[in-house]
């Protein structure tokens, strides 16, 4: 990309849980933005935000909605990637698409900044760069730093995801359905966002099932991760699983490894990961979680140790706020990486 002294940015899926946290990191990192255009349904025009200083209003997500942006950041659901990121691009943007549009196309690039980086540079030919699945994204983060150790063979995931996964009525649903729990004292039977009531439950369905028992959920993060490690042979079997939690999605990972690995080995390379923290201190009642991860850029990894039931296995906990380092920070990265300021 042109370098530039600022980059004309839109946002299309301003309003949403992931558009909002786009312009708050935007604005934390001092991303050299010259305008910041704020896109969304016919249902928010109009609407208002301040960023670094500046008062924006939202406009509608169009096919004309590109002109002059060099940079679309995408966060607005599939439907609206595959209507309108083709023409962001014949505008001349680049997009980076934060849906799942576009994630296992060979010709587009599905970036996680601290693992891949080199791939944005190398394909974008399409004009297109996809963010990985959040869930995904924070397992890899776990896993690479192991995975640079010693390859891994089998990865065995049980995610438990917040509910801002499903966006801001996911939030909105939690609310609603703890405030009626402690004022009524009866179960709420409304679901909207859930299929199923999420206050006090927990539901092991995101996404749709497909034929073979999975869930689309499950499908991506054995996908995505050989996508982004360049590795046809890791094999990742998942559960993934709704929980009445705000933000951050944590994963049980039980890994089987090539070679031996050993606890103090996985340690040593989480803490010198970019973007992992080590939080392993069972003893001080120290490990991560959800209420701690969240609003941080890091993933936090702790309770590793070796899985006894296999030969090479360790197993471990990561939590990440999935909106940040699973959704926005990881756009903006890519924006960054795009425009030459490495992470
Ligand atoms: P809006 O707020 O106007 O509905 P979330 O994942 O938090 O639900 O956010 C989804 C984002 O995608 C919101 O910004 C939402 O805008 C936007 N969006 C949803 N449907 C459309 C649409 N048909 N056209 C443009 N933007 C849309």
């Amino acid at each position: 990309m042109e370098r530039k002294k600022a980059y004309n940015v839109a946002i299309a899926g301003a309003t949403g849980a992931v558009g909002q946290e786009m312009m708050q990191i935007l604005e934390e990192r001092k991303f050299s933005v010259g305008e910041l255009r704020l896109l969304a349904s016919e249902r928010s025009i109009g609407k208002k935000y301040s960023f670094c200083g500046r008062d924006l209003t939202v406009s509608l997500l169009e096919k004309d909605s590109f002109c002059d942006i060099d940079i679309a950041l995408f966060s607005a659901g599939s439907e609206r990637s595959r209507k309108y990121a083709d023409f962001a691009v014949k505008s001349g943007a680049v997009v980076v698409d934060n849906s799942s549009a576009f994630r296992m196309d060979p010709e587009i690039p599905l970036v996680i900044p601290e693992i891949n980086a080199p791939a944005v540079t190398l394909h974008t030919k399409k004009g297109i760069v996809a963010n990985p699945n959040c869930t995904t994204a924070v397992t890899l983060m776990a896993l690479k730093p192991i995975y640079d150790v010693s390859k891994i063979r089998r990865v065995v995931a049980t995610s438990f995801q917040a509910v801002s996964g499903a966006g801001a009525g996911g939030i909105a649903e939690l609310e609603s359905q703890v405030r009626e729990w402690s004022e009524l004292k009866e179960a709420p039977q409304e679901t909207n966002a859930f299929p199923h009531r999420i206050a006090f439950n927990l539901i092991p369905h995101i996404d749709s099932f497909t034929e073979t028992g999975y869930t689309k959920e499950e499908l991506k993060l054995h996908n995505e991760t050989r996508k982004i490690l360049g590795d046809d042979s890791i094999l990742v079997t998942a559960t993934t699983v709704r929980v009445p939690v705000f933000r951050s999605h944590s994963v049980s990972l039980n890994l089987e490894t090539e070679k031996k690995v050993t606890v103090e080995e996985a340690r040593e390379a989480i803490k010198d990961f970019p973007g992992v923290s080590l939080v392993d201190d069972p003893e001080n009642l120290n490990y991560p979680m959800p209420v701690d991860s969240s609003e941080k850029d890091d993933c936090f990894v702790g309770r590793i140790r070796e899985d006894y039931t296999v030969k090479n296995g360790l197993c471990l906990w990561v939590s990440g706020d999935q909106l940040r380092k699973g959704a926005a920070l990881n756009a903006v990265q890519i924006a960054e990486l795009l425009v030459g300021n490495h992470v």
